[in-house]
This record gives C-alpha cells, structure tokens and sequence, in this order.
C-alpha cells in the first residue's frame, strides 16, 4: 500500500482488486470483479471506491447531485477542460454544441460513408487471405469515421491513431507514462489549433466547426474547450468503438453456430451487436465525486471521496443478466451500460452502433470463411480506462476483390 492510499470501509479486503492500476485493466479482471459483486459491491481499494453492482452503478450515475463529473472522469487526475468532466448547465450548455452532429438524420445520412470505409478496408486485405483483424480493420472503421465527423484531413489519420494510442497506452496507472501522454497531447493540440484556425477562415458542418461556432448564448468560445471535446469526441469515438469490433469478432469467430447464424440472417446483426457491448464493455471505469457525506449499499461515503463506475462488472451482474458469462448473439432484453446512463449517457452511441452493424454486414457477407489463427483469447493493452485486444490474427480464402 502507498502513502496515499487509506483505510476506509466496512467489508472484507481482497489485495487481488487494484482498481487504478493498468495491470488489473489489461486482462480479463472478472474473477475479481465477480468477487467484489458477491462480497464488497460497493468497495474501497486503498485509493477509490469500486461501484460493481448493476444497481448502485445506475444509482449514482442517476444521481449527479450525489455523484459529481466535476472532480473529473480519471480516479488518478483531476478535472481538464472537456465537456464530461462539468456538471449541471455548463455541461449542458456543451453536449448541445455538438448534439447536432449526431441527430437521426445525420446518422441516416453517413451509411453509405461507413459501408463505404467497411468496404475499402477489407478491399485492402482481401487478396492477402490474412490480416491483423486489429490493426487492419477494427482500428481504422471508428478513426475515419470520427476523423470525417471532426473533418480532420485523411492524410493526418495515421499522426492521430498515433496520438489517440500513446494517450489510451500512457493510462497504466504509472507516473512515468505521463511524458508519453504529454508528447501526444502537445502533438494533437498542434494539429488542432491549425485545424481550428481553417475551420474559422472557412467553417463547415463538422464537429470541430459546431465546437467552434459555440452555443446560442453568444458567449465567446474558449479555444481550450474545443481542443478538449475534440479529443474527447476523437477518442472517445476511436478507441472505443474499435474494442467491440475486435472483442464481438473473437467471440463470434470461436463460436460457430453464432457466425453461421448472422451470416444466414444478417437481420440479427444488431441484437448480437448488443451482447457485443455488454460482454467486451471497452470503458472499463468512470470516476463521479461524492458531493457530500452519504451512504450507498451500507457503507458511508465522504465528501470528496473518488468513486470508479465499473462497467464490465455491472454488465456481468447475475441480478440482471441470466447466465451472464454465456456470450448470447439473440440475448433479450440487454439491459447493458456500456454507454453509461444518465446525463452523461454516450453521445456517440447510435453513431457506435451503427459503425458495428456495418462492419459485421460487410465482412461477414465478404469473409464468411474467416478465422482465427490461434484460439487463445489475445493480449489486452494495460491501459486503465480504454482497453482491449492489441493484435488478433486472422486468415480467410483470398479473393481477388
Ligand atoms: C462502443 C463504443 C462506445 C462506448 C462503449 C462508449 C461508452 C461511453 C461511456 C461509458 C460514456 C460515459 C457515460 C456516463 O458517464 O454515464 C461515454 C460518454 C461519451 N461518449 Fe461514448 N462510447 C462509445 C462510442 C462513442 C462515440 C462513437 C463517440 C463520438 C463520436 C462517443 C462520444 C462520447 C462523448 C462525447 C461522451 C461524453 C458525453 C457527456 O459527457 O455528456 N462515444 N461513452
């Protein structure tokens, strides 16, 4: 135990659950998290507390006046300058610059662009008859297409993978990947002055033009916040998105009834989708702030105390999900919170499933023989937030197109 962490609640101690930590994030922490639903739901690990049932992670996410944004997302860091880490009308005020983008109609109209990028990357790998279903595919749907969203030029899109994985890698929980993360962060802050500097000579109906052109209220825009909500939006956007693609795709590879059944009836695409997101859960935690003194689940709460939200944990919870360890493509209902709830409910969640939908239609319809070249569950990345598969290899008859 360090010189910061205490001592706080009333439960049993399990040295296993190091909730800050990289190392317990990148793998398959569920025997732990298991562990923490059956005996300590709501549990103190020395620095934070874990929320690990379904029940008290909606609870406090439906509870900002409890549960604050404001102390920031990261139990390790403070707040900075994005829209997730305020609270009441100011957040408000921010989500509703860039809601716009992400209306039904604007959905609609991007699913030609999506099949269109779908398309393109198994184009790239087709005649190969193999690829790194990581690297070659799931990595870059949700980068173009977040890339066209914020419309950031395509040639920029290999620089800002760069950035958005040296930030995601930089978050083991150890103080010297900070360097790391503040070399990606001066790169991509760069890249974005120029873009916004453009965007102000000749703005258009991208992200970063609506970040730009602020709210109704006339205010003037603080060029911090945008760089902040475009990240925000770049990863948030990226390298979620690309861990369900690649975690749903294992599952459905080693399970040959379920890829049989989506390629005969592409219809249940969307359903298995949703299992997907329960069962890979790619944000693995989010930090609220207590507000003021409370209790939740028995144990007592101070002002100021951080507390982590633990998706993954709350998406296998028994109370809510039959037979929860059991990938189910036609699961229903799916009561998942791997897009949060509440006020910070995922902005980019129709977007997100709407990106899945395309990549499995696609390749399933044109890699149908498609399997995986070691059946081995691959290597996380030890990252404390965002995490998932790094590398996954793959081979299917090649084609000439
Ligand atoms: C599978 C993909 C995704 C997952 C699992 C995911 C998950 C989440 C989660 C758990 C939250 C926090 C919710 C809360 O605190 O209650 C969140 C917030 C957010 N997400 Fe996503 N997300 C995904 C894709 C996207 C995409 C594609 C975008 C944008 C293009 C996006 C943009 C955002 C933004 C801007 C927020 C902050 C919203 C706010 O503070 O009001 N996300 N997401």
């Amino acid at each position: 135990m360090t010189v910061e962490q205490s001592v706080k609640g009333d439960h049993p101690v399990n040295p296993a659950v190091d909730l800050v930590s990289g190392e317990f994030w990148g793998r398959n922490p569920h025997d732990e998290l298991a562990w923490m639903r059956e005996n300590a739901p709501v549990y103190w690990d020395g620095r934070v507390w874990g929320i690990a049932s379904h029940a008290d992670l909606k609870t406090v996410s439906l509870h900002p006046e409890l549960f604050c944004n404001g102390g920031g997302i990261r139990p390790d860091n403070g707040p900075v300058a994005q829209m997730i880490d305020r609270d009441g009308a100011e957040h408000k005020r921010r989500r509703n610059m860039v809601n716009r983008g992400f209306t039904p109609r604007r959905l609609t109209d991007s699913v030609d662009r999506i099949n269109e990028i779908c398309n393109q990357l198994v184009d790239a790998v087709i005649e190969r008859g193999e690829c790194d279903a990581v690297r070659d595919l799931a990595a870059w749907l949700p980068m173009h297409v977040i890339g066209d969203m914020l419309g950031f030029p395509e040639a920029e899109r290999g620089s800002l993978m760069q950035w958005s994985d040296d930030l995601m890698c930089a978050l083991d929980g150890k103080p010297e990947s900070v360097a790391q993360a503040t070399t990606a962060y001066v790169g991509f802050r760069e890249f974005c002055l120029e873009a916004i500097e453009d965007r102000r000579r000749t703005p258009g109906e991208d992200l970063l033009s609506l970040l730009i052109a602020g709210g109704t209220d006339g205010d003037e825009v603080n060029i911090e916040d945008v760089i902040h909500d475009a990240l925000l939006i770049l990863i948030g956007g990226d390298e979620t998105t690309r861990h369900v693609i690649s975690g749903g795709l294992y599952q459905v590879l080693r399970n040959p009834a379920a890829k049989q059944a989506l390629i005969e009836d592409p219809d249940r695409i969307p359903c298995a989708v949703e299992e997907m997101l329960r069962w890979v859960s790619p944000i693995k935690n989010m930090a609220r702030t207590v507000v003021e003194d409370t209790e939740l689940s028995g144990q007592r709460l101070e002002a100021g105390d951080k507390l982590l939200l633990l998706y993954p944990s709350a998406n296998r919870d028994a109370a809510v999900f039959a037979d929860p360890f059991r990938f189910d493509i036609a699961r229903s209902p799916n009561d998942h919170v791997a897009f949060g709830i509440g006020t910070h409910f995922c902005l980019g969640n129709n977007l997100a499933r709407l990106e899945l939908r395309c990549f499995f239609e696609t390749v399933l319809r044109r890699l149908p023989d498609m399997e995986l070249v070691d059946e081995t569950e691959p290597a996380y990345r030890p990252a404390n937030f965002v995490s998932g598969y790094e590398s996954m290899p793959v081979t299917f008859s090649p084609r000439s197109g």
